[in-house]
């Protein structure tokens, strides 16, 4: 007893139970917890002294849900439906017992309380919360795969109707104090101290411990089931929703129609048996496990600085200097003010350094338009960023970001100004997207202080960083740019140096194929509708479009001059050669790419791509599509790994999803391949290979890992 709650009984026989999971910062749903509520609730049951119950936290917050990383370790030993069933009912059981064990339960809402933690308030009979203002309060599992399975997808549409109830647990939205008790989640509303002593009067006051759906005649309010015409229009309605919004890639949201659907026409221990069905179904998808380790375990633990050298001390950074004013130095400058640091932001003409600073402004002015901050602290963040219109200025820089044009002289030439004046000490990075950092280092005088960091455009909005360790980088370099990363809050992977490193990498191989398919005379609709439903946040050719051809057609011409003999065009080559050069459609900020961009209309494909493109008389099959926008990228990262690029599967499957939208229900890349099978992978690949061409050839040593079983994680 005591790792994980406490119970006290007072002179008037209420039985105050208090969670505090030990060793955590926040109460979780443990297999301890379980064991000893189960024990409180026998004892609470049992005792002829005790009236009835108060439970409470003695953290900050109420309760989250389930302990993900158990949640995650569980899911090795869940193989079939029965011992899926047997991890998902014991759960709900013991909530069920709290509410029949025949005293009076109130939930002391103190802070919190999401998942598992809401579930255990709605299974008791009155709930009040204190006047929290940063308290949440929901069901987030859908964003993990999962439905709320203590009962949630239950006890709420009971509580409050079907139509509130599912808009809350199938969006996982957070809902204020304030709002769940006008949603009447909650019973009352009161001060914190007062919180307790609420709740006791409750009892006192002749609060009964029965729930109304235990109370003869009770009807689920707004009504329920396929003869109520209400309810059976929400479900027409909805279920055509989801399928749009997941294109059946995420099976949570289904199930939990189904759950609540079917739960809410029978009793409620009924109910809670279809719950930890679906929740069963569920538990044995992958797509659950591959986006709780992917988004949530390994996300946050690369947030925390996993990557980052252990025995380096963490050093933060106080002043950033910003070389290069342009798109990606003027964002990279706000979010740098943004996260408290002082900034020094040089352009080759002050102007150019001050219109870049306009970018912070602009972006400052939106947010205290919109009441997310306000003009004091907009003003305070912009007094933190100094234009300087001299290399001088940047003396006492922890750090420089290096975001001038692609152009190895005029990179060459920024770093040796800096560093003639930057502390011996003081981090170089540099932020380019093409150019391998191990030749940039070569005009560095301190190349084991230099380093890639590669923010996406915006910076303020993609949360990826992705730092490139060159041949001569430090550990301290390193872990310098990871503390960087993590204070500016946004999430770090870290990989070895390489022609687009990681990201641009493979990303490239997305839009290679995209524009293959063109050459082949699929239909570019089919292309870009079967991206979309595959998971992808556009088709190839919209985002082509949206980072523009003439971007791609000159990355292509660089390498082609970077590698000589050794160079080999691309697939999509022809394609691209004839947009740029033949069509003259550079992309969507010349109003004109693969699709038209009118101005008074919303964009569509270009109806000439046709003529140009002939289609083919036979058009291939979605999933062949699908399965050669998809391969292509999982088998690229696996070279990445087969070349050391990636020296860790999370690095990828973080990158991919963060970086350029790889479908997150895949988990990532290497997860996308796991969860293949590398045998089937691969095999489906040399089939691949046969048809389309050598790029989908796995190299030896993928076919050997495949010939052993062996996977990324
Ligand atoms: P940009 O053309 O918008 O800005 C470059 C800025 O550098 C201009 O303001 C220019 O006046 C300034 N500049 C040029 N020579 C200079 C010098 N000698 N001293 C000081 N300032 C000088 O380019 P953008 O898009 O901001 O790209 C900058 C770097 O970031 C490039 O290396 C690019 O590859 C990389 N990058 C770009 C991304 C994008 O989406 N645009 C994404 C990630 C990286």
């Amino acid at each position: 007893m005591n790792q994980t709650l406490s119970i006290a009984v007072d002179n008037d026989g209420i039985a105050l139970l208090t969670i505090d999971v030990q060793g955590r910062p926040m109460n979780v749903v443990t297999p301890d917890f379980m064991e000893e509520l189960t024990a409180a609730i026998q004892q609470i049951s049992t005792s002829p002294a005790i009236k009835g119950a108060v439970i409470t936290s003695a953290k900050a917050d109420f309760m989250a849900g389930a302990d993900l990383k158990w949640l995650l370790a569980s899911h090795e030993k869940i193989t079939d439906a029965k011992s899926a069933m047997a991890f998902a009912w014991p759960l709900n059981e013991l909530f069920r017992k709290l509410e029949t064990c025949g005293k009076p339960i109130a939930a002391a809402i103190n802070g919190t309380a999401l998942g598992g933690g809401l579930e255990l308030a709605l299974a008791c009979h009155y709930r009040v919360a204190a006047d929290n203002q940063t308290a949440r309060i929901g069901l987030p599992e859908v964003l993990v795969g999962l439905l709320p399975g203590a009962g949630g997808t239950q006890r709420l549409p009971r509580l409050i109707g079907i139509h509130d109830a599912l808009m809350i647990i199938i969006e996982g939205t957070h809902l204020s104090v304030q709002e769940a008790l006008a949603k009447k989640i909650f019973h009352k509303v009161v001060p914190q101290d007062q919180l307790i002593r609420v709740a006791r009067e409750w009892i006192l006051d002749g609060g009964i411990g029965v729930q109304p759906w235990d109370t003869k005649g009770f009807k689920v309010p707004g009504g329920a089931g396929g003869m109520d015409p209400r309810s059976a229009q929400l479900f027409m309605g909805g279920t055509a929703l989801v399928s749009k919004r997941t294109q059946h890639n995420y099976p949570a949201p289904i199930a939990i129609m189904s759950a609540v659907y079917e739960g809410t026409q029978v009793p409620i221990e009924t109910g809670l048996k279809i719950e930890s069905r679906y929740l069963s179904t569920l538990l044995l998808s992958p797509v659950s496990r591959n986006m709780i380790r992917t988004m949530f375990v390994n996300k946050g633990a690369a947030e925390k600085g996993a990557r980052r050298p252990a025995d380096v001390p963490v050093r933060k950074v106080s002043t950033v200097g910003i070389l290069g004013a342009g798109m990606m130095g003027a964002s990279i400058a706000y979010i740098s003010a943004r996260a408290g640091m002082q900034v020094k932001l040089l352009d080759s003409t002050i102007e150019k350094a001050e219109k870049g600073k306009q970018y912070s402004e602009k972006l400052v002015a939106k947010d205290v338009e919109r009441g997310r901050s306000s003009a004091a602290k907009g003003a305070e963040l912009l007094s933190r960023i100094q234009t300087v219109s001299g290399y001088a200025d940047l003396t006492g820089c922890d750090l420089v970001v290096e975001a001038v044009f692609e152009d190895r002289t005029i990179k060459a030439d920024v770093t040796r100004q800096a560093e003639a004046v930057i502390p011996s000490t003081a981090i170089f990075a540099s932020n380019t997207s093409t150019l391998p950092i191990t030749s940039l280092a070569e005009a560095s005088a301190r190349p084991a202080n230099f380093i890639g960091v590669h923010f996406f455009s915006p910076a303020e909005k993609m949360p990826l960083v992705e730092i490139i360790v060159g041949k001569q980088s430090s550990a301290e370099t390193l872990a310098c740019a990871i503390d960087y990363v993590i204070q500016l809050r946004k999430t770090p992977i870290v990989v070895n140096d390489s022609r687009g490193f990681y990201t641009s990498r493979v990303f490239a191989t997305f839009t290679n194929e995209g524009m293959t398919l063109v050459g082949e005379g699929v239909s570019p609709a089919l292309i870009e509708n079967v991206a979309r439903q595959a998971g992808m946040p556009v088709g190839p050719l919209a985002v082509l479009d949206e980072v523009t051809l003439e971007l791609a057609y000159h990355v292509t011409e660089q390498t082609r001059r970077d590698l000589g003999a050794s160079y080999k065009d691309a697939s999509g080559w022809p394609v691209l050669r004839k947009m740029m050069e033949v069509l003259k459609r550079p992309g969507k900020r010349y109003g004109h790419g693969f699709y038209d961009y009118p101005a008074d209309a919303r964009k569509s494909l270009w109806a000439g791509l046709s003529e140009h493109f002939p289609l083919a008389k036979a058009q291939p099959e979605a999933e062949e599509v699908r399965k050669r926008l998809l391969y292509i990228q999982a088998l690229e990262t696996a070279r990445c790994v087969e070349e050391r690029v990636l020296t860790n599967p999370i690095d990828g499957d973080l990158g991919s999803i963060l970086g350029w939208g790889f479908p997150p229900w895949t988990g990532g890349t290497l997860s996308f391949i796991d969860t293949v099978g590398i045998k089937d992978f691969v095999a489906e690949c040399k089939q691949m290979a046969e048809l389309y061409g050598p790029r989908f050839a796995p190299s030896a040593w993928l076919e050997a890992r495949a010939a052993i079983g062996q996977n990324f994680y």
